[in-house]
């Protein structure tokens, strides 16, 4: 086969497959899912919906649907064994490793079926049951049964605040995970298929895009975006913060975007979230929320010129804050969310399944260097 002898560094501009899962549409900032507005996904549908038209690539009927959820409702509950896993990497690891190595446990022993789809399901069930005990186990409390009749977001706030949750803080976070749920081919989703192109398992895949997102360079802005508001303090502050930081060449954590040049549709929705959250709360993310309007304002001011406006890590800080996510979790969160786009991901290559294997253009040594004995090295 002839290729043409150049590298694309970072694959920038390469297109490396085909799928019909997400259309990022630039030019009018908007992105769908299988056709469908992700913006009106959020408003209208539920994570466990979004899981079943991207896993199955059409919006169910009723039946459909309360079946889906019944299969996703008895996989979110841990069994005894699954808790030891649990609790024995959250003790060790961080919340993206403990996550990382529950499923490195499940590709060990995953369960007697050949169904990717079963696999799948079971994958993306179990992953904010799992999150929500790595968060107590690392703050110290007692690991708590899964309630999977709350959902899987209603589930996963229960479990990180040890109290029902309040009706606004499961919608606010079951947007969040259907907003975060897919998109495209970013760097997480990429390693997760070319795992899976070896026709390893799926959850291998899983632990792949997981160590993938972990990097500061993908998953982890919207805890920068925090720490920024906190190191403001006051949206007094911002303007002379701002000046300062530019001067120093730091970033805006959660502005710009190597795909979007114009706002993040995500971060639009996620905006209006976070006046809703302000207003609900109060108090503390009242004030954040306040830094970040300013912060934006005057931000897009000195950079939109650029391209560069927010993105939708800028603003889920101040949403998990009303909703109780500790910010060490929230990279995991969105991990969470995203277990669904990897796993759709997969299952949609192995359809028609090619070993990923790029070349390299070698830069190294003439051929026929002569061996000599280590004795002999000067
Ligand atoms: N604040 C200030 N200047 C910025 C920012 C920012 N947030 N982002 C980019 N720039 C500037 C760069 O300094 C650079 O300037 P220069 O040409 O004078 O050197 C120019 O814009 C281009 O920057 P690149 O890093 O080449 O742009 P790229 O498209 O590769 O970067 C990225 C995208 C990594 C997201 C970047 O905008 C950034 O670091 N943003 C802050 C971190 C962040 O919010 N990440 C979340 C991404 S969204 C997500 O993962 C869900």
């Amino acid at each position: 086969m002839e290729t043409a002898q150049r590298v694309y560094k970072g694959l920038e501009g390469v297109y490396v497959l085909e799928s019909s899962l997400c259309l990022i549409d630039t030019e009018h900032g908007k992105l769908y899912y299988l056709g469908y507005d992700v913006e009106e996904l959020a408003e209208k549908s539920s994570y466990e919906e979004v899981s079943y038209l991207l896993l199955h690539g059409r919006l169910p009927k009723r039946p459909e649907l309360e079946e889906f959820v019944g299969k996703l409702r008895s996989e979110m509950r841990l069994t005894p064994e699954e808790m030891r896993d649990v609790q024995y990497a959250a003790k060790r690891t961080g919340p993206m490793d403990a996550l990382a190595a529950f499923y490195l446990f499940a590709s060990k022993d995953p369960p007697q079926t050949k169904d990717p789809m079963e696999h799948a399901i079971r994958a993306v069930a179990k992953a904010g049951s799992v999150l929500g005990n790595v968060v107590r186990v690392q703050r110290g409390e007692e690991p708590m049964e899964p309630q999977p009749e709350l959902g899987i977001a209603g589930n996963l706030v229960y479990l990180v605040t040890s109290k029902k949750p309040e009706q606004y803080q499961t919608e606010f976070l079951d947007d969040i995970l259907i907003l975060h749920a897919e998109h495209g081919v970013p760097a997480s989703t990429f390693g997760a298929v070319v795992t899976a192109s070896t026709l390893s398992d799926i959850y291998s895949s899983i632990v792949t895009g997981l160590m993938t997102l972990k990097g500061p360079l993908h998953g982890g802005a919207a805890e920068a975006a925090y720490y920024q508001f906190v190191e403001i303090g006051d949206p007094n502050r911002v303007e002379s913060w701002l000046e300062r930081a530019l001067a120093e060449k730091r970033r805006v954590m959660g502005f710009g975007h190597r795909v979007y040049k114009i706002y993040d549709p995500r971060a639009r929705y996620v905006k209006a979230m976070a006046a809703r959250a302000a207003e609900l709360a109060g108090g503390r993310v009242k004030t954040l929320y306040e830094i970040a309007v300013r912060l934006e304002q005057a931000a897009i001011e000195r950079l939109s010129a650029r391209g560069l406006y927010p993105n939708v890590d800028f603003w889920t800080p101040i949403v998990y804050t009303a909703i109780g996510i500790p910010p060490g979790y929230f990279t995991a969160v969105f991990a969470v969310s995203r277990v669904v786009g990897w796993v759709a991901h997969v299952v949609e290559y192995w359809k028609d399944n090619r070993l990923i294997r790029p070349l390299h253009l070698y830069t190294g040594p003439e051929s026929g260097q002569r061996y000599v004995p280590i004795e002999e090295r000067g």
